[in-house]
C-alpha cells in the first residue's frame, strides 16, 4: 500500500505511522547512520536513515546527497528521544530533483551577495520565519478591518498627482495624460470614500523615490490606510492602538515556532498587549529629545537617529501627535488651539524602532486645502475631485497608514528592513 503524503507540519498526528514526506535537503550529514535536515515549506524535520532500518538504496542514496536536493522520504514517524519533536525513521527515499554547488551555504555570507540571490535566501530558515510573520500580519490586518465595519477600497496605483510630496514620485509616461506616478499612499482616494461607505480601508503596495539608504526605507512598501467620516486626531489613536495590540496578539498566538527561530524576546511583545501606549505631543517629544542628547531643534522633523534615541528611552508603544504644520503633509487639519501646528499623529514602535503609523485628522474646509495647495506649489487642477468632498457634504474625517514591513521588522525585531519583504525594493536593489 502506498504510504500517506504528510506535510512536515502535521507530522506529529502521525506518530508510529509510515508516512511519505516530500521536500528539500537542508543539510544532509553522513556516519555510519546517516541524517537528512528536511524542509517542505510546511516545517523542518530530521531524516534518520539507518543501514539496519532503510532499504539499501536509500542508504546509498543518503549519503551522496547534496545541499538543495529535492527528494521524496518514506519512514516512520518516530518522537525525537530528547526533544519529543517528530522525526522520520526513513526505509525508502528517491530522488526527485538534484542540486549542485548551492551558493548559499551554512557559512557566513556578506548581505549583498545574499540580497543578490533573494530568490534562494528565501529558502533559509530565518527568512521563512520572517516571512510567515508578514503573512500573519497582512492576514490579522486584514481580519481587523473587515470585523471592525470597514469597506475595502482599493486604490489605484497609477495617479496623476502627489500625496505625501513631490520629491519622492516614480513617474512613468501615460498615453496623452502626461506623467502619471506611482501612488505614494492611497489616502486622498479613501477621503472621498467615506461619504460612501462610512469607514474604509485600502491595503497595498506604495512607492517612493527615496534616495537614501537607511534601515527603515523601502521604495515599494505596503501601506493599510484606513479613514473615517466624522473622526477626529483621537479616533486614530484610539484605532491605531486596537490594530497593533490585534497584530501583536495574531503573532504571539500563530506565529510561535517562528519567534523562536529568530530568537525574538516575547517579553517586549507580550506586555504590548498589556499597556496604555504613551502619548506625548511634539513639543513635548523635542524637550524629551534634548534631554535624551539629541540636537533636534523645535520645527525640524524626527530624524531616523531621534527616533531611535527616543524609542530606546521608552518603554511602550508612543504617539507623538501636533507636529509643526511646515514639514506635514497640505491635507492635514490645522490645530484649533495653535495653527502653527496639523493635527497629526505618528505612532513610535519601542525598542529603538520608530514611526510604524503616521496619520491624523484631515482638513475639512475648502478655503484651507486651496490655500494649502497654493502654498505647496501644487496644481490645483490635479486636485479638482479631491476638493469636491469638502463641496458637498464636508465633515471631519481622519485616518492614517500602517507600513506593514515597518511593523514586521518591530515585531521580529529585524536590524534592517529590507528582509520584511520577500522582494525588496530600495536605493540599488532592483533585481532579482
Ligand atoms: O507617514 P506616511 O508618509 O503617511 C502617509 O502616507 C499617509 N498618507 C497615510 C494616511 O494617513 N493614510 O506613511 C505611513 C507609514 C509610515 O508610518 C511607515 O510605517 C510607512 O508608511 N512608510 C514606509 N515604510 C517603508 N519604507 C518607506 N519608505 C516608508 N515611508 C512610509
Ligand atoms: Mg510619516
Amino acid at each position: 500500500m502506498e504510504s500517506p503524503l504528510v506535510e512536515i507540519r502535521h507530522l506529529k498526528q502521525h506518530v508510529g505511522q509510515t508516512v511519505a514526506v516530500r521536500g528539500w535537503v537542508r543539510n544532509a550529514r553522513t556516519s555510519k547512520t546517516r541524517f537528512i535536515d528536511l524542509r517542505d515549506g510546511s516545517g523542518f524535520v530530521q531524516c534518520v536513515v539507518g543501514a539496519a532500518e532503510a532499504e539499501p538504496e536509500a542508504y546509498e542514496l543518503a549519503g551522496k546527497l547534496t545541499q538543495e536536493a529535492a527528494v521524496r522520504v518514506v519512514g516512520v514517524v518516530q518522537q525525537h528521544p530528547r526533544t519529543g519533536a517528530p522525526e522520520l525513521l526513513v526505509k525508502g527515499l528517491e530522488l526527485i530533483g538534484g542540486s549542485a554547488d548551492y551558493p548559499i551555504t551554512p557559512k557566513e555570507h556578506g548581505t549583498a551577495f545574499l540580497m543578490e540571490n533573494r530568490h534562494l535566501w528565501l529558502r533559509s530558515k530565518r527568512q521563512w520565519a520572517i516571512l510567515r510573520v508578514r503573512h500573519t500580519i497582512a492576514k490579522a490586518i486584514r481580519d481587523f478591518f473587515d470585523g471592525d465595519g470597514f469597506t475595502l477600497l482599493d486604490a489605484p496605483i497609477l495617479t496623476p498627482s502627489a500625496c505625501e510630496g513631490t520629491s519622492t514620485l516614480f513617474g512613468t509616461p501615460y498615453f496623452d495624460e502626461g506623467m502619471a506616478y506611482l501612488s505614494q499612499s492611497g489616502q486622498l482616494y479613501q477621503e472621498p470614500g467615506i461619504a460612501a461607505f462610512g469607514k474604509v480601508y485600502c491595503f497595498g503596495p506604495t512607492f517612493r523615490a527615496e534616495k537614501s539608504k537607511t534601515r527603515r526605507h523601502l521604495t515599494e512598501f505596503w501601506m493599510v490606510e484606513p479613514e473615517m467620516a466624522f473622526a477626529h486626531l483621537e479616533d486614530v489613536m484610539v484605532l491605531g492602538e486596537r490594530l497593533v495590540k490585534f497584530i501583536v496578539q495574531r503573532v504571539l498566538e500563530g506565529r510561535r515556532e517562528e519567534l523562536e527561530i529568530l530568537e525574538r524576546d516575547l517579553a517586549p511583545l507580550e506586555s504590548v498587549l498589556n499597556v496604555e501606549f504613551g502619548r506625548m505631543t511634539y513639543t513635548e517629544a523635542v524637550a524629551r529629545l534634548k534631554e535624551l542628547g539629541s540636537d533636534i531643534n523645535w520645527g525640524e522633523d524626527f530624524g531616523n537617529d531621534d527616533e531611535t534615541i527616543l524609542m530606546n528611552a521608552y518603554d511602550r508603544p508612543l504617539w507623538v501627535h501636533r507636529f509643526p504644520k511646515a514639514f506635514k503633509a497640505f491635507y492635514m487639519e490645522p490645530d484649533p488651539e495653535d495653527p502653527k501646528l496639523a493635527l497629526g499623529a505618528d505612532l513610535l514602535a519601542p525598542e529603538g524602532y520608530g514611526e510604524v503609523i503616521g496619520g491624523g485628522e484631515r482638513a475639512s474646509s475648502l478655503q484651507y486645502l486651496l490655500d494649502q495647495i497654493v502654498h505647496e506649489g501644487l496644481d490645483r487642477a490635479d486636485y479638482e475631485w479631491y476638493l469636491d468632498i469638502r463641496k458637498y457634504g464636508s465633515v471631519p474625517h481622519a485616518g492614517f497608514g500602517l507600513g506593514l514591513e515597518r511593523a514586521v521588522a518591530w515585531i521580529c525585531k529585524l536590524p534592517h528592513v529590507r528582509e520584511t519583504a520577500p522582494y525588496p525594493r530600495m536605493l540599488g536593489t532592483l533585481r532579482p
